[in-house]
């Protein structure tokens, strides 16, 4: 039998048209480990049974911002009870580095310190408790140094981890210069703490012969497993990290799970016992990286119907104080600058900015918030400038679709900034069925109505668009492993590099597998995500879970159906265009099969069980790695996304003008998810990413003290003042909706990412809020000027009060 064909296409899975929709691709079927996480089941880390001898660790954290250690009294930590291993940065075998990218991130702090709430030591005891008790009983004095802390004081230092960055397209000087029109204005967004639930957590033991196997809540295990040898001195069969899920990751999992696995690991070899190391939840929230915050300053210029001709644009985050995965987070705010608008001539600067905090990271859209934050903003502005509705403005600025192309193809307007001609644009079509399904036109007059007659509330609507590209910017990362075993009862075992936090990434690979064989759900079971059992894997990051593992795993599927199909059709005397899986059967032969025994039938066990006793292999793997991409890093120019993923939302709020305090009235979302493989899973994903984009937007504020002792200490560094969204905030009436579409491209039954994009509809959030500012603004002076108040986020009710007594106070002048 010649295995060079499309061994896709060999195969007929449910050839029955009756039988096309009974399986379990497009279904909503619950999340794999629900009955689990409800029912408190589901094992974390910190619920695995712990080996004798365990110990338990914790961390020595610096209190001072920027400066040297001059003494470090650690007698009464040594001595404190339970206290089995104290540890010091000198005490590393190997590197002292847990940066991904860039060598500049220590393990534990062994000269200059970096920021308030830096490793200095760490501390292994009996239990929980003695080690915490312990690393309080440190005695140290610092020789301290002048902190960067903002932005502001980073540019003006020329304080950088990365150099600053500049992209371009089009002659954007004399494009400004010849705009009927033109603002210039500037904006800020602040950063995010993930507030996963379950904080960062891992579990290392050593084993035999200089191994060691580590439990750690990542979505990285393979850069763990790097860094752990590289720690250690080790080699990367000495090292097997796993993980079978986390309480959610967000980012926050991607590379800053490492110093607390390699801390773990450090510690278990020195100590010869198992180690954990949980961080509790203060610490978690001073000791590692959040979301970038940044400061924007534009220059935009636009004709009378507010088409943007030009636009000049730096944007400058806070990285922190070492690299981390700033690159790519600012290569995809660079990106994502354009949200979903044609950009003729632009200029983009952007600055990486280090200060002397914890070192920023990956969090829910990797820069592309940020990235598409002043453009709406933007967009607004010029709306009001001139009078138009901003839906008007936003419609004339979109990135053409194909009807549009097809109208006028020399004119086009669907090449982005960075030289990706986009072919799959659905935004048109679906803002304008949002526009509609959500009554816009009707409510934004209601809205102006109520707020002619209601003094003290004042109501804001805005509709947003999203577009997000799919894969990570750096082609390599773009592939992913699966390892499916048939067992000889017919049921399947499951695994692949990609981790499960929450978002449902094992349910839908899961079906894809179930689909494959077409046997039941709950014939396919998931064993945890191990480093010995898939190599070489990518973080689970860019929304790309289901794209990669999903296809690794249907090929390895393929591989196996393709050897039962030869042996079923062997068995029957027939050809494999006649054999079929379906509803946990495998059939083979016609009713007129040449040996006259016609149709023959088995249960996918009964055939499974058979072709083992025929010495049929029934396992295998399998590989996918993701087409058609590439990116020139040098010059940031390239396809680096696969397709593009797009929604939009529209936002009612409603804001208190004495107190500053918001409500969320209500919401309407069309996302595109191409052909849904969960739909139930892929709407959970857009309410949980608008909720958390709200509150990056709205209550989630990171203050860092600005002087005195404490200077440089994340004040906000627990629940107590860091405020995210609870069930209360959720908008009373939230419709979400999935865009009939399909993706152009072929990923695993056409399904798009929809991890991350839908995190950016929150952006209506704000746009409305700030049209209720400017509400406010209005009725307070009875004036209209052109210039739109300015609002900072997160608009928490301080922020909200700002802007409004800014505006009153300012109607005309310059915007400080
Ligand atoms: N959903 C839940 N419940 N928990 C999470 O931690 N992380 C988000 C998103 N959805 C997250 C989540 C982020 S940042 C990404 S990149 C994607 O899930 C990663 O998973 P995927 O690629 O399988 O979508
Ligand atoms: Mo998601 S920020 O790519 O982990």
């Amino acid at each position: 039998m010649n295995q060079a064909t499309n061994l896709s296409e060999v195969i007929h899975i449910n050839k029955d048209p009756a039988l096309k929709n009974a399986g379990p691709i497009g279904k909503s079927i619950p999340h794999e480990s629900a009955h689990l996480h409800v029912s408190g089941q589901a094992t974390y880390i910190d619920d695995l049974p712990e080996w004798e001898g365990t110990l338990h660790a914790a961390l020595g954290l610096s209190t001072c911002a920027h400066g040297r250690i001059k003494k470090l009294d650690l007698s009464a930590v040594y001595t404190a009870a339970g206290v089995r291993c104290v540890y010091l940065a000198k005490d590393i075998p190997h590197h002292n580095n847990c940066g991904p990218i860039v060598a500049d991130e220590p393990i534990i702090a062994d000269d200059v310190i970096q920021f308030y709430g830096q490793v200095i030591f760490v501390v292994a005891a009996d239990t929980y408790q003695q080690a915490r008790a312990a690393v309080r009983l440190a005695k140290v004095e610092y020789e301290a140094f002048e902190p960067i802390l903002t932005i502001d004081d980073a540019i003006k230092a020329e304080s950088w981890v990365l150099p600053p960055v500049d992209l371009k397209r089009g002659e954007t000087a004399e494009s400004l210069k010849n705009a009927p029109h033109r603002l210039q204005g500037s904006s800020a967004v602040g950063g995010q703490e993930h507030f996963y639930l379950e904080g960062q957590i891992s579990y290392a033991y050593p084993k035999e012969d200089h191994t060691i196997h580590v439990h750690c809540s990542t979505q990285h295990p393979t850069e763990m497993q790097h860094l752990i040898c590289h720690a250690l001195g080790y080699r990367a069969h000495q090292v097997s990290v796993e993980a079978r899920r986390m309480g959610g990751g967000f980012g926050g999992k991607e590379s800053q799970s490492a110093q607390w696995a390699c801390i773990a690991s450090l510690l278990a070899v020195k100590t010869g016992k198992p180690v954990k190391l949980r961080l509790d939840r203060d610490d978690d929230m001073v000791a590692t990286g959040k979301r970038h915050g940044f400061d924007f300053e534009w220059d935009v210029g636009f004709d009378d119907e507010g088409r943007i001709l030009g636009l000049q644009i730096q944007i400058a985050s806070n990285c922190g104080f070492s690299v981390d995965l700033s690159g790519p987070v600012n290569d995809r705010a660079i990106c994502h600058i354009d949200n979903a608008y044609y950009l003729d001539a632009v200029a983009i600067r952007s600055l990486r900015c280090k200060t002397h905090t914890v070192s920023n990271t990956a969090f829910r859209g990797f820069g592309g918030p940020q990235g598409m934050f002043p453009i709406e903003y933007i967009i607004d502005d010029i709306a009001y400038y001139l009078g138009h509705d901003p839906l008007a403005v936003r419609l004339i600025n979109f990135y053409d679709d194909v009807t549009q192309i097809a109208a006028h193809p020399e004119t086009a307007r669907n090449t982005t900034h960075y030289g990706t001609t986009i072919t799959d644009n659905v935004i048109p079509s679906l803002v304008k069925e949002l526009a509609q399904s959500c009554d816009y036109t009707a409510r934004r007059a209601e809205i102006d109505a109520f707020n002619a007659q209601s003094p003290i509330i004042k109501k804001g609507f805005a509709l947003t668009p999203v577009k997000f590209g799919i894969s990570f910017n750096a082609t390599l990362y773009n592939q992913a492993g699966a390892l499916v075993h048939v067992y000889s009862d017919g049921t399947v075992l499951l695994t692949h590099g990609g981790t499960e936090m929450g978002q449902g990434l094992y349910s839908k690979i899961r079906q894809i597998v179930a689909h494959e064989f077409a046997i039941p759900l709950a014939d396919v079971r998931f064993s945890a995500t191990d480093t010995s059992r898939v190599p070489n894997t990518s973080a689970t990051a860019a929304s790309s879970g289901t794209d990669l593992n999903g296809k690794a795993a249907q090929a390895a599927c393929i591989t196996i159906r393709t050897r039962l199909a030869i042996f079923a059709a062997e068995l029957a005397h027939t050809t494999l265009d006649h054999v079929v899986f379906s509803e946990g059967h495998v059939y083979a032969g016609t009713d007129d099969a040449i040996d006259g025994k016609g149709l023959q039938k088995w249960t996918f066990g009964e055939l499974v069980l058979r072709a083992y006793q025929a010495r049929i292999q029934l396992w295998d793997s399998g590989f996918y790695k993701t087409p058609d991409i590439h990116w020139n890093p040098a010059i940031r120019f390239g396809r680096p996304f696969y397709y593009f993923a797009y929604g939009a939302a529209a936002t009612e709020v409603a804001i208190d003008t004495l107190t500053g305090e918001t409500q969320i009235l209500r919401v309407d979302v069309l996302h595109d998810v191409g052909q849904s493989i969960n739909p139930a899973i892929d709407i959970g994903q857009i309410e949980g990413g608008f909720i958390q984009g709200m509150g990056w937007l709205t209550s989630e504020e990171l203050y860092w003290v600005k002087s005195g002792a404490k200077t440089g200490h994340l004040f906000t560094h627990a629940p107590s003042t860091y405020k995210i969204p609870t069930a209360a905030d959720c908008p009373s009436i939230f419709n979400v909706k999935l865009f009939n579409n399909q993706n152009v491209e072929n990923t695993i039954h056409r399904s798009k990412a929809v991890g991350e994009p839908p995190f950016m509809l929150a952006l209506s959030v704000f746009s409305a809020l700030r049209d209720a500012v400017s509400a406010a603004v209005e009725a307070e002076t009875g004036i209209r000027t052109k210039l739109k108040p300015k609002l900072e986020a997160p608009a928490t009710p301080e922020s909200i009060l700002r802007a409004i007594h800014l505006g009153i106070s300012q109607p005309f002048g310059p915007r400080p």
